[in-house]
């Protein structure tokens, strides 16, 4: 068991990427923080492994991410493992001309400042553990220009990426490791209400050299591998596991 007396916070662990990676790092031996804005997801997730609590918490707002580290901290003793993964993708997030004001600003409070928050209340919790890892979302789409645009998502995952190097470099040496884990496109629910038809769907999957939409459990293994001490000397970098997708030109017939 690779995380044996770890205690491990994971947000937006209702659904997806958040829910698979609370299952396995319960299986690997982790006492777990479910945290979500929607509590009765946190709680079927809880329901499904033994050993974890479910907290409803809204990442973007300081009083829930403080307390949710709090929760932490009362029912473990300890918090050695964050994953700021809860995030959004807006419907109506496009390029800069058509996208609403409000709707940068919804997406950059959650997927940005979230994140911020999760490190300002996490890291001193995981510093008083004595060290441990922390993981915060990304995704490829920080480093690709897309003609089907979501500029508000993407400019948060950008900030989530510049936010994750520096803070690596400020705690390396208080034995706190923190790296982005960048995903591919992913079959799970926050892409697929976005690549709503077929259509849309195939137009994204041509620029995959693996041709598939990756899985939320294929991500739980990386988050897995960053949050366990196999991944030892590793800080401030991102992880990017993507079917292929930022490394393609040209993809396959
Ligand atoms: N699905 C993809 O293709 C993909 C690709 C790259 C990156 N990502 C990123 O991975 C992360 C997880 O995505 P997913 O695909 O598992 O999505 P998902 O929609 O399946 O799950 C996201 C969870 O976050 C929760 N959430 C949303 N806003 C919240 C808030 N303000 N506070 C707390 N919880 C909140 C939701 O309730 C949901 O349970 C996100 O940061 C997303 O941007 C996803």
């Amino acid at each position: 068991m690779r995380l044996k007396d770890k205690v491990a916070l994971i947000t937006g662990a209702g659904s997806g990427i958040g829910r698979q990676t609370a299952l396995l790092f319960s299986r690997e031996g982790a006492a777990i923080v479910a945290v979500d804005v929607n509590e009765k997801a946190a709680q079927e997730t809880v329901g499904m492994i033994k050993n974890a609590i479910a907290v409803k918490a809204d990442v973007s707002k300081a009083a829930d991410a403080e307390n949710m580290v709090a929760q932490a901290e009362k029912k473990f003793g300890k918090l050695h493992i964050v994953f700021n993964n809860a995030g959004i993708m807006h419907g109506k997030d496009d390029d800069a001309v058509s996208t609403p004001e409000d709707v940068w600003d919804l997406t950059m409070d959650i997927n940005a400042k979230g994140v911020f928050l999760g490190c300002k209340y996490g890291i001193p919790a995981v510093k008083r553990a004595g060290g441990g890892s922390i993981i915060n979302t990304a995704s490829f789409v920080a480093r690709l220009g897309a003609a089907t645009p979501q500029v508000a998502y993407t400019a948060s995952k950008g900030a989530v990426l510049a936010m994750t190097r520096e803070l690596a470099v400020i705690h390396a040496r208080q034995n706190i490791r923190i790296n982005a884990l960048s995903p591919g496109p992913l079959k799970t629910e926050l892409l697929m209400n976005f690549l709503n038809t077929e259509e849309k769907k195939q137009r994204r999957l041509v620029h995959v050299p693996m041709g598939r939409f990756g899985e939320a459990e294929e991500m739980a293994k990386a988050a897995l591998f960053l949050a366990s001490d196999d991944s030892s000397y590793m800080t401030g970098a991102e992880f990017l596991v993507d079917g292929g997708i930022t490394a393609a030109y040209v993809t396959p017939e």
